[in-house]
């Protein structure tokens, strides 16, 4: 590529498009926002966001982006249902794509746009914000030092007290509905922490609220191939928030708290203060740079769709899991 910045859009001015325009803002150095692009029911955010970011253009009609021939990158904002279709446009059309995770809501259009990227040789990303913190990255880095294999637990709870916006309500729009939205989360770093294939999946779920279709409760078990065992916890009823790990092998434990604070054996090696991620943050900010930095390098960057995919099969065997009762095997590739 020449050394002209990237010209990015960003499709989906919700409630994370916020986050991502910080980033890319923070970001003049490498990228330059060309286009805000919305609905045409939300015109007066489109625009507004548009404006307040220095966007070239507001834009009310998707295709416009995928047509495009000024725009070399996109951050897609989009509810999960909506990411496959508009995320293959999006490469066939030869646009480099950073998509909110999860990729795509089941196995088969998660594959559908590994191959899209890889037929059309662009950068397809997913936007797995908690690996980039400095503790989480820290947390990476030193897990070898516990020895293997690790059990791990990761506790997500949150308090919705309604959906935050319609399509929370629909399982089939989510993929689920704590499985959806936070599991991605959580089944990422879990993987990317252990580092080896997950073989089995056995969830159990509850609706403990009626006011979705969903599940607002879910325990995972997930056997991986090495001998080790990740359990996730994730709540959307919990009015005590909680996003703890517990990492621990045969030679020492990891906690890592709120993907940021790291202590070793209990002692502290990372910090950084808690802020509400849905303004942006240093983790919005490092993604960004590394969508960017692996388009300009012409590499895979880390959280690659290919490095990802076993996060969709997961997702998928749990939401199996919890239909049927039984534990899912995984063969993956
Ligand atoms: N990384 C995180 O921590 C995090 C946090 C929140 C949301 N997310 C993810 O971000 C995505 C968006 O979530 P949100 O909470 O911002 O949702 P939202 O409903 O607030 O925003 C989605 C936006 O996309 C627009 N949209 C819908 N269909 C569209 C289409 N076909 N073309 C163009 N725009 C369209 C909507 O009108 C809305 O502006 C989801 O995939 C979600 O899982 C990630």
């Amino acid at each position: 590529m020449s050394n002209q910045p990237l010209r990015v859009a960003l499709v989906g001015p919700g409630r994370i498009a916020i986050a991502h325009l910080e980033a890319i803002a923070a970001a003049r150095d490498v990228a330059v926002l060309v286009a805000v692009a919305g609905l045409p029911t939300e015109k007066d955010r489109t625009e507004e966001l548009a404006e307040r970011y220095g966007a070239e253009r507001a834009v009310h009609d998707t295709q416009a982006i995928v047509e495009a021939t000024d725009i070399d990158a996109v951050v897609l904002t989009v509810p999960n249902h909506v990411h496959a279709s508009l995320a293959m446009a999006l490469l066939e059309s030869g646009k480099h794509v950073l998509v909110e995770k999860p990729l795509a809501t089941t196995v088969a259009d998660t594959d559908l746009m590994i191959a899209a990227s890889e037929k059309a040789g662009r950068v397809l990303m997913a936007a797995q914000c908690r690996r980039f913190f400095h503790g989480a990255q820290l947390a990476k880095q030193r897990i070898g030092e516990l020895g293997g294999p690790v059990s791990l637990i990761h506790l997500l709870g949150v308090y919705a007290e309604h959906a935050a916006t319609a399509w929370w309500k629909s399982a089939s729009d989510v993929g689920g509905l704590a499985l959806g939205l936070n599991g991605p989360h959580v089944f990422d770093t879990m993987l990317w922490l252990i580092g080896a294939a997950p073989v089995r999946v056995y969830a159990r779920t509850r609706r403990l609220r009626d006011q979705w279709e969903g599940e607002d409760e879910a325990v995972v078990i997930v056997d991986f191939a090495d001998g080790s065992l990740g359990t996730g916890y994730l709540s959307l009823n919990a009015r005590q928030p909680v996003n703890d790990r517990w990492i621990t092998g045969p030679r020492g434990t990891m906690r890592l708290t709120d993907d940021r604070t790291l202590l070793v054996d209990g002692e502290l090696v990372a910090h950084e203060a808690v802020t509400p991620y849905i303004d942006g943050d240093v983790s919005f900010d490092r993604q960004f740079r590394e969508f960017a930095d692996a388009i300009v390098q012409q590499r895979q960057p880390q959280a690659s769709a290919r490095e990802v995919r076993p996060v969709a099969a997961v997702l998928e065997a749990a939401l199996r899991s919890h239909r049927t009762g039984l534990p899912v095997d995984l063969d993956l590739p």
